[in-house]
């Protein structure tokens, strides 16, 4: 019979990698709890007019890239491509707000995109999320953006660049948008289909097109960073003095305009040379007219998202680092020693210490070797004869010193003591 593998675009994390997954969300979540953030977990399905209004109608992940389907109640719902929006709507839905004029809050889980599969892109991948609501001031731009390079540091990444911009606001914008509509009105044969008809919608999109000749002509076009209004300049440069004081290096890229319509003033994204075409490990912005546009108050944010898989592929973490190893592997010959192993190898695991054993009977030297292969720390060999005079060995399997252990009553305790005692 054929053997159903997994949907194309979606990947299975095995043992040997979960480790790493666990000790980079453990780092993620110390760092998010000292800078204040709290966990949010929101469903992975939602309307699709959440995505459709907030994403915008004119972006990629929107016109090409979601899952949408009708379910059986006529309901037109779609698996998240990115948390945000969610975010928003549960902090709307909640009236989250209004308990606190500051909400910080992240979460941790699969998004869904259905895009070209490749290396560093997935149909099914993971973020983290980060988002702070109701603070307009830059220096919470740069308080996000430090979170975020601290955690990077500390996962072990090497190599990234900041890379920011800023995107302006609806007082500036229209200015902007109107100079890069006349100065691609002349150049619109040079441009992709795509772009052709996304430019009355929002011009914008252009500098995100991948296009060979979309990125040739979009070289030459006028830069926003060049239309700000006095606000947005002055906030722009905030919060570079701000990275500044904390040491940040970054580089202003005047074409980052980030793939979803509800940025605002700071954009910025963290990319690699190592990932190829997909160089973005992490990216995030400002969203200050998101909240109302979802039909909730004037609250301002800013938020980022980092991208686990690609996350993973860079940090030099090692895998057998993070796989959990018996601190005792119980070897028993006899069916007398074999009982007295499932007793104590459980009574071990119940004390908290990490204990195996091995059930097929097998010879000594063939327990030895899987007590080797799961690289055990200690092995308590456990023969009849051993329990007929009432001890047993238990090897230290790195430094090869074995020590007689008392098989009375207190025999886990023994034990128990020992591991913990080294
Ligand atoms: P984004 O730039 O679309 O932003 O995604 C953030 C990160 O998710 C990317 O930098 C990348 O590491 C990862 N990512 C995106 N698509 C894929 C894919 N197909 N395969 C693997 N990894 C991928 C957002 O999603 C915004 N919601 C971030 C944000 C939060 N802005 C404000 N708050």
């Amino acid at each position: 019979m054929e053997v159903i593998t997994a949907v194309r675009g979606f990947k299975d994390i095995l043992p040997r990698e979960s480790g790493k997954w666990q000790f980079i969300e453990e780092c993620a979540r110390e760092i998010l709890a000292n800078f204040g953030f709290r966990e949010i977990r929101v469903p992975i399905l939602e309307k699709t007019e959440l995505f459709r209004r907030s994403i915008g109608e004119s972006t990629d992940i929107v016109e090409k890239e979601m899952y949408t389907f009708v379910d059986r109640g006529d309901e037109c719902l779609t698996l998240r491509p990115e948390a945000t929006a969610s975010v928003m709507r549960a902090y709307l839905e909640h009236s989250l707000y209004a308990q606190d004029a500051v909400v910080r809050l992240f979460t941790i889980g699969p998004m869904f995109r259905r895009e070209r599969p490749q290396k560093g892109r997935l149909r099914q991948f993971h973020q983290i999320n980060a988002e702070l609501l109701g603070l307009d001031e830059p220096r919470a731009d740069a308080e996000v953006i430090l979170m975020l390079m601290q955690f990077l540091t500390r996962v072990g990444v090497e190599g990234l660049h900041l890379e920011i911009n800023s995107l302006g606001c609806k007082t500036c914008r229209p200015a902007f948008r109107d100079a890069l509509k006349v100065f691609l009105a002349g150049r619109e044969a040079e441009l992709c289909a795509d772009c052709q008809r996304r430019l009355a919608i929002n011009p914008l999109r252009v500098f995100d097109c991948k296009t060979e000749s979309c990125k040739e002509v979009i070289s030459h076009a006028p830069r926003i960073l060049d239309f700000l209004c006095p606000d947005c300049k002055d906030h722009f440069a905030n919060v570079k003095h701000s990275l500044d004081i904390f040491k940040i290096g970054y580089k202003v890229n005047p074409k980052m305009v980030r793939g979803l319509d509800y940025y605002a003033k700071t954009t910025f994204e963290v990319v690699t040379e190592h990932l190829g075409a997909q160089n973005a490990v992490a990216g995030g912005g400002r969203y200050d007219g998101l909240v109302k546009d979802l039909g909730g108050p004037d609250v301002p944010g800013i938020g980022f998202a980092v991208g686990m898989e690609r996350l993973i592929s860079l940090s030099n973490l090692d895998d057998d680092k993070f796989l959990s190893a018996p601190e005792v592997f119980i070897a028993a010959i006899g069916e007398r020693a074999q009982n007295l192993a499932f007793s104590v190898c459980n009574h071990l695991r119940m004390a908290g210490i990490q204990a195996e054993m091995d059930y097929a009977g097998r010879s000594l030297k063939s327990q030895m070797k899987r007590a080797d292969k799961l690289s055990s720390l200690r092995v308590l060999i456990l023969g009849d004869r051993e329990i007929e005079e009432g001890r047993a060995q238990l090897r230290d399997m790195r430094g090869g010193t074995q020590e007689t252990i008392v098989l009375d009553n207190n025999v886990e305790q023994t034990i128990a003591k020992i591991v913990r005692g080294s």
